[in-house]
């Protein structure tokens, strides 16, 4: 059999009947770049089930073969909503004082990594190549390493790396963010997660080699920059079509003459939505001439309900929500329209094409596809204006949106009324050169320039034949 590539991510986008909305940014990237691969993706079912848990279930769809294993509810707590969500996404994105670190909880990541571990390694084959996804799995490749594994193996960030100082305060570190040393490459959305990466590995110890490489116990790891894509040109002819769908239509004229600014995030303190809505607030106030005239339109699929930060969140949303709406609110006119559920993808495209301005404004995201999306649906002669946080991966590449800095009230209130005003040539202007990125950097590119990278890890020559042939002429 010829060498494959194996995905292992915490969360997988199992094909199912009937066909969910769109899952997270991360699967919905894993799934664009595996389409035109053979491959095998290995992860959590994303059920609970104390009996046959970790049985894994395999399911065979267009090409590629998802093997999936439930977790047990303690296995559950401690890995997912314990070390992963409660410690490493709050550290990650720079908030350290919402971190609640337990050791029950740092033994249940590793035992959940471990347990990764011994079933992959009943799949993996010798000349399979291995791609290993997101914050819940850092641990994995020295698990794999420890059970004689010798595949190229790389990981992917989707989040931020916070700066050395900020990753110290994760206790024993150095067996969670330390242990990505053991992988051939590890990838970040941006050139400054990458150097906060490299910052926090040298300053424990290891040694460059040669150009983004490092040594580290005598094995070699090399770092890089990847930012995450989109399927650029298929999203902007879905947003074509779902342009002309009953349902925006129904949406368009739900909204009369409304101009329409949207905002569609996971419900997570790290979206900056209070931040935004505050900003609306202000924007309202100051601008007593677009009251009426403006509807935000606020999508928020719930997330993580069981994790404190989270529902009180959801809490404090709400509140704000009702005071604006009760305080601006006509009869014939609710200042902002607020949605716990999430849409198809095709629906989202339609709405993101007929919004005149998107706003983008998280505390800390890794990239955000929501701008990168938004982008892509826009109607080229007429496009609407990204609001977006420079605090945000997307940033680095989307320069021509109007960047803002989300702790700012008045900044983000003045940058949407420019938006607002903004005359068509202006947003043609900042619209092209961004789409035009996007369309040379999509997710093919994204997955290729990755695993090209690993396969120079290891020049080996047998090895990068088979490399070469399952991946093309890029490697
Ligand atoms: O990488 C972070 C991420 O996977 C996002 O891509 C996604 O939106 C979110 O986390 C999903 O979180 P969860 O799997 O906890 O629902």
């Amino acid at each position: 059999m010829g060498s494959r590539l194996i995905i292992v991510s915490n969360r997988v986008a199992v094909p199912e009947t009937p066909r969910k909305p769109q899952a997270g940014g991360m699967a919905v990237a894993v799934k664009a770049a595996l389409k035109n691969r053979s491959g095998l993706w290995f992860g959590w079912s994303g059920k609970v089930n104390d009996e046959t848990q970790a049985e894994p279930r395999v399911i065979q769809h267009n090409r590629i073969t998802y093997v999936v294993i439930d977790l047990s509810t303690t296995d559950y707590q401690e890995y997912y909503n314990g070390l992963a969500n409660r410690v490493l996404w709050p550290i990650l994105h720079y908030r350290v004082d919402l971190q609640e670190y337990s050791r029950a909880d740092a033994t249940g990541y590793i035992r959940v990594n471990r347990l990764f571990a011994d079933r992959l390694n009943e799949i993996i084959e010798d000349d399979d190549v291995i791609w290993v996804h997101d914050y819940h799995l850092m641990p994995l490749a020295k698990e794999l390493r420890q059970r004689g594994r010798q595949n190229p193996i790389g990981f992917y960030l989707h989040i931020p790396c916070a700066p050395p100082d900020i990753l110290l305060t994760l206790p024993h570190h150095e067996d969670i963010i330390g242990s990505l040393t053991h992988y051939d490459l590890v990838g970040f959305q941006t050139d400054n997660d990458r150097d906060n990466f490299a910052h926090y590995i040298t300053m424990r110890g290891a040694r460059p080699v040669r150009a983004a490489t490092y040594s580290v116990d005598g094995r070699q790891v090399r770092v890089g920059a990847y930012p995450v894509s989109i399927e650029t040109a298929v999203y902007a002819r879905l947003a074509r079509n779902s342009a002309r769908s009953p349902f925006v239509s129904e949406v368009k004229n739900s909204l009369g003459d409304c101009r329409l600014v949207l905002g569609v995030d996971r419900l997570d303190y790290s979206k900056g939505i209070l931040n935004r809505i505050n900003a609306f607030d202000r924007f309202l106030e100051t601008h007593p001439e677009w009251r009426s005239k403006v509807t935000l339109l606020q999508i928020t699929p719930k997330s993580r309900g069981e994790i404190k930060e989270y529902s009180d969140i959801e809490g404090e949303v709400t509140r704000l929500l009702g005071r604006i709406n009760g305080r601006f609110g006509e009869a014939s006119w609710t200042p902002i329209r607020y949605i716990n559920r999430s849409y198809s993808r095709t629906a989202l495209a339609g709405i993101y094409r007929l919004a005149d301005v998107a706003l983008v404004t998280p505390l800390r995201d890794g990239m955000n596809l929501v701008a990168k999306e938004f982008i892509a649906a826009q109607d080229p002669e007429n496009p609407g204006v990204l609001l977006l946080s420079q605090f945000a991966g997307a940033a680095a590449e989307l320069d021509q949106a109007l960047l803002i800095n989300p702790h700012e009230t008045e900044g983000v209130a003045a940058a949407l009324n420019r938006a607002l005003e903004m005359p068509l040539e202006e947003r043609r202007a900042r619209y092209a050169p961004m789409m035009e990125h996007l369309l040379q950097h999509n997710i093919e590119r994204w997955a290729k320039e990755f695993l090209s990278d690993l396969a120079d890890t290891r020049q080996r020559p047998g090895l990068l034949e088979g490399l070469r042939a399952l991946f093309g002429t890029y490697i």
